[in-house]
């Protein structure tokens, strides 16, 4: 295994094909010889032929697809459903010498008789997992001259084929659900030589509403029920709203869905719910707590009897589950197996792994009971390895090798554990289940560390499931699309193109032009990085220092620089693309803005207080000035397009004091000071910059970028100190505190678990010229199933989104190396400080020095 060094995880602007986002590129919108028309000169629209024995979602899709071509051209295609009849021939009548034919290997009768008739070679995608290839032929059916043909492997493979194309005619996924207008053309082709793509990176790709109430909840009662809900439940989360989600998964060809469950039974609410996934192919499950696909607590509330308790009521709950599956069979279905609390909880004390294994075994049987006749090993499985689960398992449980193991994250971007080398030739793989958040806006841009941790998951096989919790869905569209995007072709993406994911999409979401583009990806890119210092809802008034490195100004500089700009190509924007760009970028960028001025407003006000001085008063004006902006912003969000996205942002968001959200959005503490009565020290005074006392009072952070190895190694390679690859600094020092040659190199670290396994902790070393290289396992090892306590708190590893290390050298002045050694793969070295005595406190640590 070679490491090509340490990779900077950087920004580098990359464009491809115009509306494309990493796909192959087959649209054009002028005619070639190399071209076939969607729309001619003319506004003539080809028409659309699908087979009537083909998947009824294809049939649906079809006409999405027609529709699709309207709102580019303004055209609507004829759609015809078609007949084969015995000699071949199709009863439909056309003046047209060429159609578009979509359909389904094996399953439409249309595309078997034009793959017999022309020789299109389908062998590249037949029996391939949503697999499609698209191009002109020549005499598809009698009667026809030429056919753009676009042919799925299977039934998504057919419909993702036809939404490849639609986005690529300039058709957002998020056209209803973030408001994006379609841009306008005359004229649309294809390439005669088509598109394709075989199977995606990652089987089930899917999301997972959570944590749906206030806002995911109040504004879907509004949008859609009138306020009335469910019979039993009262959830908003019924057929029209599963309609237009749907449509978005498979827009963004995701495939699979955890529905929203603390206030709502998808199979219950309405019983259009799971016949309507199953027609438009979206593989239903339930989340990691809800076994055998019955919402848990709801279904339970409602139907349940007695304990949820296996050693107490196992007959009930068997029972339980047999109606899940039964219910749940006639349709495409991921199921989940295991059990948790009630709740979302750890089982009992008392719960053991034979209990554990006994309940899947129990659920095996069920399978065995629901599907007689069918191969258990075929229905697809998932074991989620969440919290204790995973202790479970590293204390010895196994589940059969056909069931998908589903490795989490710490709720926070940072996966917990990938499969070992002898853990990844399981007939059901492996799969992530990941968070971006799990409460509130605004919103905090993640697809930087998605793509880190997601990489990883790639290279070691995590592939089978990835499924990912976005809260509301609503504050994290570009999120979602880059974490989908990725598990349907990891390949496209590397650390060196990452930026040019935003720029595409600014492009296509807005048709901004070039230099705009990379401009949002800048505006993200910048934002991204002040969120992932410290998510905007654990700021309070003194994260930033206002005494040490002009910390807070230089962070509310940074963030001022990015609201310009955003403000700046906002308001340079058409009418009808300002909203879209309000949801997608204006509104983030400003809400964070807002937040965090009115955080270090509130700590300047509280500083200037201390020190008895009356400007105290005009910074607790200003906190009640953006305490008034922010509720503005909120307004602005809920009033656009005569209240489509009413409640998106109820979320509160201010004055967080433990993890569940406030009940209300409070103000910061401001403190006034009295202007009439003279402080004591008197009228005059110096405050001197870089103290926090007007009388006359350490280092820790998250800046430019990170190193890490790379490529990602599937094969968990390691190094003893100093015989692994490294990264060099040069350094020169004068002299130290206290003249004793001490200095202590700090190294800001991402909080990567220990995901190689606890006998392979994760591990660097530092030097410094020939001295002994110093190892640091940074990540303190805790009980299977667990975090350690230095993990958790306000100022633990990921509130900070940090943990540091310290290795102290003694060195004569002079000229120095510092040289950084791999020894364990995953590591992510952020910031190295070189402290020759004297670094103060602040929240990131010293800024970055020159380099000579
Ligand atoms: C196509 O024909 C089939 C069979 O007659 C029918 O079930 C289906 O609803 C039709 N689909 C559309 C989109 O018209
Ligand atoms: C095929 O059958 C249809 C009716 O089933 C008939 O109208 C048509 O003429 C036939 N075509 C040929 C070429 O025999
Ligand atoms: C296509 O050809 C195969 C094999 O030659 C044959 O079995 C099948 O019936 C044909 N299908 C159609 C629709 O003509
Ligand atoms: C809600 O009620 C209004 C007024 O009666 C009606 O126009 C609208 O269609 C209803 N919406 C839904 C989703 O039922
Ligand atoms: C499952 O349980 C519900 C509620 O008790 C009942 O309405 C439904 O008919 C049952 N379904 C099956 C398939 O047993
Ligand atoms: C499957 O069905 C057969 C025949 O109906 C029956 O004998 C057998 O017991 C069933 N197996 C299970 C596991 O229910
Ligand atoms: C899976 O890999 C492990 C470790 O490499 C090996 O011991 C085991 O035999 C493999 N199992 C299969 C089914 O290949
Ligand atoms: C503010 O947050 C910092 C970490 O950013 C923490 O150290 C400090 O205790 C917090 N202060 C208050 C008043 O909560
Ligand atoms: C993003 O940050 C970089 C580096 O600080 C700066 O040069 C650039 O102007 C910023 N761009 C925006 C849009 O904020
Ligand atoms: C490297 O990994 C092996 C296990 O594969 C372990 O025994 C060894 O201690 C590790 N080496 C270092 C330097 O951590």
């Amino acid at each position: 295994m070679r490491f090509d060094v340490l990779v900077v995880l950087g920004f580098v602007v990359w464009t491809r094909g115009v509306l494309a986002i990493g796909q192959a590129p087959c649209v054009a919108f002028k005619s070639s010889s190399t071209t076939f028309p969607i729309v001619d000169v003319g506004k003539k629209a080809t028409p659309i032929l699908v087979s009537q024995d083909d998947w009824p979602g294809v049939q649906r899709a079809a006409s999405d697809f027609a529709e699709d071509i309207q709102r580019v051209t303004g055209v609507k295609p004829a759609l015809t459903n078609v007949t084969l009849s015995s000699n071949s021939s199709i009863a439909f009548e056309s003046t047209s010498s060429r159609v578009i034919i979509v359909g389904t290997l094996g399953k439409s009768s249309l595309i078997e008789e034009v793959v017999n008739r022309t020789g299109l070679d389908v062998s590249g995608v037949r029996g391939q997992w949503e697999a499609f290839v698209a191009r002109e032929v020549k005499n598809p059916i009698e009667g026809v001259g030429s056919a753009y043909v676009i042919v799925g492997a299977d039934k998504r493979g057919t419909i993702f084929g036809m939404y490849d194309h639609s986005e690529q005619f300039g058709v957002s996924p998020w056209y209803w659900w973030a408001d994006v207008p379609t841009t306008q053309h005359t004229e649309l082709h294809v390439t005669s030589s088509g598109c394709s793509h075989g199977s995606p990176s990652v089987k089930y790709r899917g999301i997972f509403l959570n944590d749906e109430q206030p806002a995911l909840t109040n504004w879907a009662m509004k949008e859609f029920t009138n306020g009335t809900g469910a019979a039993l439940t009262g959830s908003p989360f019924m057929s029209a709203f599963y309609t237009r989600l749907f449509e978005l998964l498979l827009r963004m060809k995701a495939n699979y869905l955890w529905p929203a469950q603390w206030s709502s039974a998808f199979n219950v609410d309405d019983s259009l719910n799971q016949p309507l996934a199953d027609l438009y192919g979206i593989v239903m499950g339930t989340s990691h707590e809800e076994p055998m696909m019955r919402s848990i607590p709801v279904e339970w509330g409602l139907f349940g009897n007695g304990a949820w308790d296996y050693t107490t009521n196992s007959d009930f709950i068997y029972n339980f589950w047999i109606n899940g599956t039964e219910r749940a069979k006639p349709y495409e279905s991921l199921y989940t197996i295991g059990m948790r609390g009630n709740g979302d909880l750890p089982l009992s004390e008392s719960i053991n792994v034979a209990l554990l294994e006994k309940i899947v075994s129990d659920q095996r049987q069920i399978f065995g009971q629901v599907f007689n006749g069918t191969d258990v090993t075929t229905i697809p499985q998932v074991w989620a390895l969440y919290q204790e689960v995973q202790g479970y398992y590293e204390d010895g449980m196994r589940v059969p090798d056909d069931v998908t193991l589903l490795w989490t994250d710490d709720t926070w971007g940072n996966i917990r554990r990938f499969p070992l080398i002898s853990e990844r030739n399981r007939t059901g793989g492996a799969g992530v289940y990941y968070h971006f958040d799990l409460v509130g806006p605004p919103r905090d841009y993640k697809w930087i560390t998605t793509y880190e941790q997601m990489s990883l998951a790639i290279a070691r096989k995590a592939d089978r499931i990835w499924i990912v919790n976005v809260g509301d869905l609503k504050p994290y569209e570009l999120d979602t699309e880059f974490f989908i995007t990725m598990g349907w072709d990891a390949s496209v993406w590397t650390p060196y193109n990452l930026d040019g994911f935003v720029s595409s999409w600014a492009k296509r979401e807005f048709d901004l032009p070039d230099g705009d583009s990379e401009e949002v990806a800048g505006i993200i890119a910048n934002l991204t990085r002040f969120t992932a210092r410290r998510k905007p809802e654990l700021l309070n008034s003194t994260t930033y220092s206002f005494t040490n490195y002009r910390e807070a100004d230089n962070a509310l500089a940074e963030l001022k620089t990015i609201s310009d700009s955003s403000t700046r190509i906002y308001d340079g924007l058409s009418s009808e693309k300002k909203a879209a760009f309000f949801q997608l970028v204006q509104h983030p960028v400003q809400a964070t803005y807002v937040l965090a001025n009115m955080w270090m407003s509130s700590g300047i006000n509280n500083l200037r207080a201390s020190q008895a001085r009356i400007s105290a008063n005009t910074f607790a004006d200003q906190v009640e000035d953006l305490f008034e902006q922010d509720f503005a912003l909120e307004t602005q969000y809920h009033q656009l397009l005569n209240g489509k996205w009413d409640h998106m942002m109820d979320q509160t968001h201010v004055m967080y004091y433990y993890w569940q959200q406030p009940m209300a959005n409070t103000m910061p503490p401001v403190v006034r000071v009295q202007a009439k009565k003279q402080a004591l020290p008197g009228p005059m005074r110096i405050s001197p910059e870089g103290s926090l006392a007007a009388w006359q009072l350490p280092g820790i952070g998250r800046t430019l970028s990170g190193i890490t190895p790379w490529p990602r190694g599937g094969d968990e390679q390691n190094f003893t100190a100093g015989t692994g690859p490294s990264v060099e600094y040069d350094f020169f020092t004068f002299n130290t505190v206290g003249n004793k040659g001490t200095v202590n190199i700090v190294t800001y670290l991402s909080p990567t678990w220990n995901a190689n396994g606890q006998d392979r902790p994760v591990a660097f070393a530092v030097q410094i010229d020939s001295q002994a290289p110093q190892t640091n396992h940074f990540f303190p090892l805790s009980a299977p199933g667990s975090s350690p306590a230095a993990w958790n708190g306000y100022d633990g590893f990921v509130a900070n989104s940090i943990i540091t290390t310290n290795n102290a050298f003694t060195v004569p002045p002079g000229a120095h190396t510092l040289k950084i050694w791999m020894v364990e793969p995953t590591v992510i070295v952020q910031k190295i400080v070189i402290n020759t005595g004297g670094v103060r406190a602040s929240y990131l640590g010293p800024p970055e020095s020159l380099r000579m």
